[in-house]
């Protein structure tokens, strides 16, 4: 019998069905699947099914050990939360907009079960190598009740809303705050384009009154059925007035990965019914404080890109989300703890505390993408100092010599490490954003600070360059 020989009776040790090379090579496989090749464009237009996994440096990652927190933002991360969002998001229908034909192989080749299958037998070991440190993080101690769950919730909701959103103060003190504005809506497009999805896992079995409750937080996000109305549908009307286009996963190549981290944190979350408790915990705390951010980043939007934005999503998120979050704790929370016993208070209180963490670190990510996005201009000169002094034998680094062609495939990256980049010949762009880039010709150098997103589009017909490790 097939269960019995993978031992499926015991479903917390599927990560030890396979040794860890045996999973290494699993991971390798999914990654070289030719839909998540790179992609000859950096915005992927009205392709649904097309996810660029970066299966080189795939190769060079090992994903069997959790990462601890400070590597949470490294190459491994974003290679891991990139095959997580691809693995998680089988379960959601997506199509073109146009030219199904013409997808159809694509369309195919993703919900096909060969790509199914192989994305569950990595899930887990994935999973526990982007989250686990959660664990370390956050220690849930202490004799909880109701009351002091309620109490604990409010004084977070009650800080929160005296505060100014550091985030919009980050975008609006750029030096380019229309581009931070656009970069930070792309890295919300992910989840608020399939708006929902992850939490209307959590509504299907049969579970009693607080199910209907839930279903009720999820069916206002669906718009009741008006697709005008649908939350994701107004989103596409902010990004659409912004200059941005709406095609999901458009903008892949610049998501960061704490950006998918959350994305896939309430998948994580709803998937594993196991953690539904977790999972209503990140709802409600999701739900509440969404409102004063939303009122925030509206004010944000105004400020920027003044009459012509469209802000409905988020005015009509300030306005439903207060409510929301009510309701989730009066009537999915509360019930729950009820007829549950005081005993899933805990795993409710740690979706509460690992959604705001997952928070606060993708805040201070897109801040430091926004600064290096503003400074980038400016890192020119100390990487000349610095290959100067390579030249002249004062420094020595590890270095790689690369000879690309224009029209090589294309892929966003993000490094463990500060990294010199030195054009001999030809020309390349430095890529920062969709509409952001540095041109280097030959002679030119610049350093890429560590875990900061870029990529490589050469320019001239060859391009010959040297890379160089930094440290830290
Ligand atoms: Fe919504
Ligand atoms: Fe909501």
């Amino acid at each position: 019998m097939v269960a019995s020989a993978l031992n499926l009776a015991a479903p917390a040790v599927t990560r030890s069905l396979f040794q860890p090379d045996e999973i290494k090579k699993l991971i390798e496989l999914y990654a070289a699947t030719p839909l998540f090749h790179n992609t000859p464009e950096w915005i992927i237009r009205d392709n649904p099914y097309r996810r660029p996994v970066n299966s080189t440096a795939v190769q060079q990652l090992d994903f069997n050990t959790p990462l601890k927190r400070a590597e949470i933002l490294g190459a491994n991360a974003l290679a891991a939360h990139r095959m997580l969002l691809n693995i998680y998001e089988t379960d959601l229908i997506f199509l073109p907009a146009s030219d199904f034909t013409g997808k159809r192989n694509d369309f195919a080749s993703y919900y096909s079960n060969d790509n199914k299958l192989l994305g569950e037998l990595i899930r887990p070991t994935l999973e526990a190598h982007v989250f686990n440190f959660l664990k370390d993080e956050i220690n849930v101690t202490g004799r909880w009740s109701v009351e002091a769950l309620r109490s604990y919730l409010q004084s977070i909701i009650a800080k929160h809303e005296q505060s100014e959103l550091e985030i919009c103060n980050a975008v609006l003190a750029s030096a380019d705050p229309e581009r931070a504005c656009r970069s930070l809506l792309i890295q919300v497009a992910g989840d608020f384009l399939s708006e929902a999805s992850a939490s209307s896992r959590n509504i299907l079995g049969k579970y009693g009154e607080i199910q209907s409750e839930l279903f009720k937080i999820v069916i206002d996000d669906y718009g009741y059925g008006v697709h005008p109305a649908k939350h994701s549908t107004l989103f596409e009307n902010t990004l659409s007035t912004c200059g941005l286009v709406s095609d999901v996963h458009a903008y892949w190549q610049f998501y960061l990965s704490s950006s998918l981290a959350l994305n896939n944190y309430y998948h994580y979350v709803s998937r594993d019914h196991s953690k539904y408790f977790q999972a209503i915990g990140a709802i409600a705390v999701a739900e509440a404080m969404f409102s004063h951010s939303c009122r925030e980043i509206s004010k944000m939007l105004r400020t920027v890109f003044g009459n012509t934005v469209d802000t409905y999503y988020f005015d009509e998120h300030f306005h439903i989300d207060a409510h929301h979050g009510r309701m989730a704790f009066d009537y999915v929370v509360a019930p729950a703890i009820a007829k549950h016993g005081d005993g899933v208070i805990p795993d409710i209180v740690r979706g509460m505390e690992e959604l705001q963490l997952l928070t606060s670190i993708s805040d201070d990510d897109l801040k430091a993408q926004i600064a290096f996005s503003d400074a980038v201009g400016s890192l020119k000169i100390p990487a000349h100092q610095i290959h100067q002094r390579i030249l002249k034998g004062r420094l020595r680094k590890p270095n790689a010599i690369h000879v690309e062609n224009r029209g090589q495939s294309l892929v966003t990256q993000v490094l463990d490490q500060d990294k010199l980049y030195v054009v001999e010949s030809g020309s390349l762009d430095l890529v920062i954003g969709h509409d952001q880039s540095v041109r280097l010709d030959g002679g030119e150098a610049i350093v890429v600070p560590r875990e900061r997103l870029h990529g490589i589009a050469v320019v001239s017909d060859e391009c010959r360059y040297q890379t160089y490790d930094l440290e830290n």
